[in-house]
């Protein structure tokens, strides 16, 4: 119909020739330009010209909590101030996360990794290193915590651990109250339920608290991916989900050269469900879906 057409074209030059929405702040090329650089720069954080009203949106809940009128001061005060740094990067990166998101890591995780742990004789050694590398909110550490002591009740006796890290300061302390809303808990399969309970003073009853048992296996601490790692020990089990999409291909292929150096023969990469290696790492083997083995 070509009347219809017409008009539908017509509809659609007038949503093309718009003015951009009423800012509350003037938001140019260049903010967005150094402001991008500045993510990229402090945290790896690659961020396409998609972007820029999330970036806007985020920011200007900065200069309103600042009292900064202008996209400008606010890039000045960044050269100026290390604390605006920490939190312009808590602002700008992404936190989603669940219990047991991607459940197929954590199935492995229990089948191939901690059932046969928990077969060994308990004078066996029995050392286990976890690391989840971009942890956000700590529900990923704590699902990898929930198995381990559900099949491994000693397991912070046996010398197992979690290392959890994540560059956004205001996550990691969330993580560490290990304090969830209660709907929070619907993700976690019923037979670790009872790992998370309502908090001791009932402050809340929308509120749960995960378990003692389960925070004396996490150390949760402040990391930047990018830069240099404070520790020289290997991994069985090295998580990075989710966060390498917010990462380039330059950036990416840096870190899993980094990752395959620091897990052990024989130990384990979980990565997100849309981050498949686009190159074959030469030490790290595909065993499943986005599961890989280091090489021995
Ligand atoms: C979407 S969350 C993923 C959480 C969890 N791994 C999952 O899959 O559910 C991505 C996390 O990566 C963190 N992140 C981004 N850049 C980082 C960097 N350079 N170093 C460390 N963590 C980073 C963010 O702060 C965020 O908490």
């Amino acid at each position: 119909m070509p009347f219809a057409q017409s008009n539908t074209a017509i509809r659609q030059d007038h949503v093309f020739d718009a003015d951009p929405p009423a800012r509350e702040f003037a938001f140019s090329d260049a903010d967005f330009s150094m402001l991008s650089q500045f993510a990229y720069d402090s945290a790896g954080i690659s961020l396409a010209s998609s972007k820029r009203n999330l970036v806007y949106g985020r920011l200007s809940r900065r200069l309103r909590a600042l009292g900064i009128g202008s996209f400008a001061e606010y890039r000045s005060r960044l050269t100026t101030d290390r604390s605006e740094v920490q939190r312009f990067i808590n602002a700008i990166s992404t936190n989603l996360t669940k219990f047991f998101r991607e459940a197929h890591h954590f199935q492995h995780l229990e089948q191939a990794i901690i059932r046969p742990l928990s077969a060994l004789p308990k004078n066996a050694s029995s050392k286990l290193r976890i690391w989840s590398a971009g942890c956000s909110t700590g529900e990923e550490p704590y699902s990898a915590a929930a198995i381990l002591c559900r099949h491994i009740p000693d397991a912070a006796r046996r010398d197992m651990r979690i290392l959890a890290t994540d560059i956004d300061t205001e996550v990691l302390a969330a993580a560490a109250r290990g304090e969830y809303p209660a709907a929070s808990v619907n993700d976690v399969p019923p037979g670790f339920r009872s790992m998370f309970e309502a908090p001791p003073d009932r402050s809340s009853a929308e509120k749960v608290q995960v378990a003692d048992g389960l925070r004396d296996l996490i150390r949760f601490r402040r990391l930047n991916l990018i830069e240099d790692w404070p520790f020289r020990g290997l991994f069985d089990v090295i998580f990075c989900r989710n966060v390498m999409i917010y990462f380039d291909a330059p950036t990416k292929a840096r870190l899993l050269e980094r990752f395959a150096e620091r897990i052990k023969p024989g130990g384990w990469l979980y990565i997100g469900h849309s981050e498949s290696l686009t190159r074959q790492h030469p030490l790290l083997e595909l065993e499943g879906k986005t599961i890989y083995r280091r090489r021995g």
